[in-house]
Formats: structure tokens, sequence, C-alpha cells
């Protein structure tokens, strides 16, 4: 592909004008189960149910500080406080993804062919994650903590995201979106101990994912095959510093000033926690693979992946692998 590329391939690249018959079954498919399958979180969702009292919104060894000495000092009612802000903050984080992913979608659909299946479903993919913000806005209303986001500096260098990537990376940000909130929401949803309210959240968030999901796997490595090979290291530089970055962002310190901890020092114990440390690469690990095989996690880059935690000082991408 690298060498083969033609200027007007290359700029297809970025455009995604190129009309191609596969993507178009893909995309007609999931107009399909679009139409069949969508919630409307505003009536499938009872938000006046009362709280089960007692029950999480996050998993307990999901927490950023479980098993830390800080940890064993908080009492019972406290862990369950921080596990509802730190879920409050990953959901946070969720719709500012989705608010970037949803700027990428304008991008593809306004750079397209509205007669195109593929567009069309971009249009539906917006339309669906308009819904999940909506939806992931209302349960932290619910569960009554501060609307927990990045700080200002990452929010406004987020604001070039639509503007600096494409094909095979830009695609790469969507997954690392949807990917890692997935893991996470999929390993809860049959909980009994988390609150039947975010398991019904995690649930409709889950099903519709998966069709946005399919889309941008296929589209990556379709990209891939057209991206030139002076192309790839930007590619895998950019996703790299976009995986660090939603990586260290899932957890906001101000989370531990509810249970009366000192934001900077519970952020630094965090950090250092093995728990921790798996949680992130737990979220990533499918999507590591998938990334890797693809050929998108490599030199260079390789730097901000480990420090991400997503992929270990060990294993694939690690120092003992060739390709790192
Ligand atoms: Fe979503
Ligand atoms: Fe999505």
């Amino acid at each position: 592909m690298a060498a083969s590329a033609t200027a007007a391939q290359r700029r297809a690249g970025h455009g995604e004008r190129a009309p191609h018959a596969e993507r178009e079954r893909h995309a007609e498919r999931l107009l399909r189960s679009t139409a069949a399958r969508s919630y409307d979180p505003e009536l499938d969702i009872d938000w006046s149910a009362p709280l089960d009292e007692g029950k999480g919104f996050l998993l307990e060894h999901r927490c950023s500080l479980y098993g830390t000495a800080l940890w064993e000092r908080l009492s019972p009612a406290q862990r369950l406080e921080l596990r509802k802000h730190e879920a409050a903050s990953v959901t946070g984080t969720g719709i500012w993804l989705e608010m970037l992913l949803m700027r990428l979608l304008t991008k593809v659909a306004y750079d397209g062919d509205p007669r195109s299946r593929y567009v069309q479903y971009a249009l539906a993919e917006l339309a669906d994650e308009c819904r999940h913000s909506t939806m992931f806005a209302r349960m932290i209303e619910r569960m009554g903590t501060p609307a927990y986001r990045p700080p200002r500096a990452i929010h406004e260098l987020a604001r070039i995201l639509p503007v600096v990537a494409y094909g095979p990376a830009m695609w790469g940000a969507v997954l690392i979106g949807e990917e890692l909130p997935d893991r996470l929401q999929r390993e809860m949803v049959d909980d009994e101990s988390i609150q039947p309210l975010m398991r019904m959240v995690n649930r409709i968030h889950i099903m519709e994912e998966a069709r946005h999901i399919g889309l941008a796997r296929a589209e990556l490595v379709r990209s891939m095959s057209r991206l030139s090979r002076a192309e790839l290291p930007y590619q895998r530089l950019l996703l790299a510093r976009i995986a660090f970055i939603v990586a260290r962002n899932l957890v906001n310190p101000r989370v531990y000033s509810s249970v009366g901890l000192d934001p900077r020092e519970a952020r630094r114990v965090a950090l250092a926690n093995p728990h921790h440390r798996e949680t992130i690469r737990f979220s990533g690990e499918k999507l590591v693979a998938f990334l890797r095989d693809a050929g998108l996690i490599g030199t260079p880059g390789m730097r901000w992946w480990r420090r991400s935690f997503l992929v270990g000082p060990e294993g694939p991408g690690g120092p003992e692998d060739p390709q790192a």
C-alpha cells in the first residue's frame, strides 16, 4: 500500500470521499441495526427510581486507591463515597470524549457524500452519541456529585483533535474513547452490587457502542491500508499521546477531596498503585491487542503507551519486544 498510494488516495484518507462497496454494505447493516435496536434514555430509564443505598456506582477493586494504605484508612461509607465520585469522573470524561467523537463524526459526514450509507450511518452514530451524553449527564446529576472533567489545559488542547487527527489515528482515538469505558462497563453490568440505575445506563451504552466499535475498527484497518510509509510515525505518535491523555484523565484528582484526602497525595498514591495500573491495562487490553496487530503501536510513541499503563513494561510493546 505505502508505495502505491496515489495523492488522490491519500487525500481520500483525509476526506473519506472514495466510494467503497464493502464499507457501504457494512454501513447499511449498521443503519438497519440502529433502526431496530436503539434506546431513548429519557423514556427507557426511570430516572425517578430511588437509589439503592449501600450499592456502589463502581466495582470496589476498580477504585484507584483500592489496596493502598490510604484505602485501608477509609471507612466503608467513605469507600462507597469515593467509588461514586470516581464513577462520576469516568462518566464526565466519557461525555468529554463523546463530544470530541461527535466532532470527528461530523468531519466524516462533512467531507462525504450524503447519499452514501456511510455518511448516513455517521449521522446515525452522531445521534446515538447525543443521546449517550445526555444520559451520562443525567446520571451525574442523579449521583449528586460535581461535574468532573479534564483540566482546562487538556480541555483546550483537545479542541485541535479534529484538525490534527485523520486516518488511523482518528479511528484509533475514537476506539480509545469507546473501548476503554466499554470494557469497564461490561465488567459491572451484571454485578448485583452495582446500583441498578448505573447498570441500566451501562447496558444501553454497551449495546449501542458495539455498532460504533465495529465500524471504527473496520475503518481503522481500511485507512491503514491506504497510509503511506512516511505517515506512519505521525499516526503512531499522535495516537500514543491521545491514549496517555485519556488514561490519565479517567480519574480527576478532585474526587479524593470528597473523602477528605489531599488530591495531590492521593493522586500520587493512585498512580503508583498496582491495582489501579492493572485497571487501566484491563480497560485497554483488547484494544491494545487490536492496535498492535494493525501496526499502530510501535516506535515512536512507546514511551507514552507505557506511561499510560495501557501497555505494561513487559510483554507486547514492552522493552523485550523487538518491535518496540
Ligand atoms: Fe457513546
Ligand atoms: Fe460510540
